[in-house]
């Protein structure tokens, strides 16, 4: 046989020999193999079950850093109901800028302290185990009486801990790779994840409930944002080590996941 021949048929049997295999596996890419691997069933999760990682604060803190206290919320004006029925993305901002009181109101809705059971502070957004890995960082451009910057909100005492002064606009724009850049926004929300939070207790079925969480926060913005005449746009498509090197997060234990700018929508 020629050489060439030899190498058609080796194509072909191992053409037919992945497909086989595919069949009788479950998965070969990693998304649905991570399903798979996630999944329970009677005996335990399919996949390794190792609990790894070590214990993290329930609080991120930046010790240093300058704060802000969160003011007196600005009341909500809409119902659920209508929250729910009028939301829509916006991607278009005036040049309005935000008050803290409506800022402190979208923080603390997003996933800010609610009440206390079980000796467990609890949020306003849902959490697997209640270890709440989901952190928030905003980039404040026009906030009436907030210095622009990066803030990072401190859930612990709903405060804002500025990071880094100063405007960051530039830095922004590379890192949502110009695809969906609606950087004009006043405020600009980074929605991160301390995935080892979660994987000490759930292993790597820790990562499916935090992308569901990331879900809860990022739905409780939209409609607190409707709620208080502002709109947002949820954006997935971003650069993560650009953004992940923003906020000066190593993109392993924790990591950005969406990234939601809020202002009033343009006329
Ligand atoms: C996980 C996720 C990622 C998204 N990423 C982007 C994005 O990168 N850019 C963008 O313009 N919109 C993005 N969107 C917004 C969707 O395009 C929008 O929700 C959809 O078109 C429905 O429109 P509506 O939100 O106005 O109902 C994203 C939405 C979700 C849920």
């Amino acid at each position: 046989m020629k050489p060439c021949g030899k190498l058609l048929l080796a194509m072909l049997l191992f053409i037919s020999t992945g497909c086989a295999q595919s069949d009788e596996t479950p998965a070969q890419t990693i998304g649905p193999r991570f399903h798979y691997e996630t999944s329970y069933d009677e005996s335990g999760i399919k996949g390794e079950a190792i609990g790894w990682g070590k214990q993290v604060p329930l609080y991120k803190e930046y010790k240093d850093a300058p704060k802000t206290r969160l003011p007196e919320p600005s009341p909500s004006e809409l119902s659920v109901a209508k929250a729910l029925q009028q939301r829509k993305s916006v991607r278009e901002f005036s040049e309005a800028p935000l008050t803290l009181p409506q800022l402190s109101r979208l923080l603390l809705s997003a996933d800010g302290l609610t009440q206390s059971r079980g000796g467990i502070a609890r949020r306003s957004a849902p959490s697997a185990g209640a270890l709440y890995p989901m952190e928030i960082y905003v980039i404040a451009s026009k906030v009436v009486s907030l210095a622009a910057g990066l803030y990072h909100f401190q859930v612990s005492d709903s405060s804002l801990e500025l990071i880094n002064e100063g405007n960051l606009d530039d830095a922004l724009y590379a890192a949502v790779n110009e695809q969906a850049a609606f950087v004009d926004s006043p405020v600009y929300l980074i929605l991160t994840a301390r995935f080892d939070r979660v994987t000490k207790k759930y292993g790597d079925r820790g990562y499916r409930y935090v992308y569901v969480e990331a879900g809860a926060v990022c739905q409780n913005i939209y409609l607190e944002a409707e709620s208080l005449g502002l709109g947002t746009v949820v954006v997935g498509a971003f650069l993560d080590d650009a953004v992940n090197g923003l906020v000066a997060i190593d993109g392993r234990d924790e990591a950005a996941l969406l990234l939601m700018p809020v202002g009033f929508p343009a006329e």
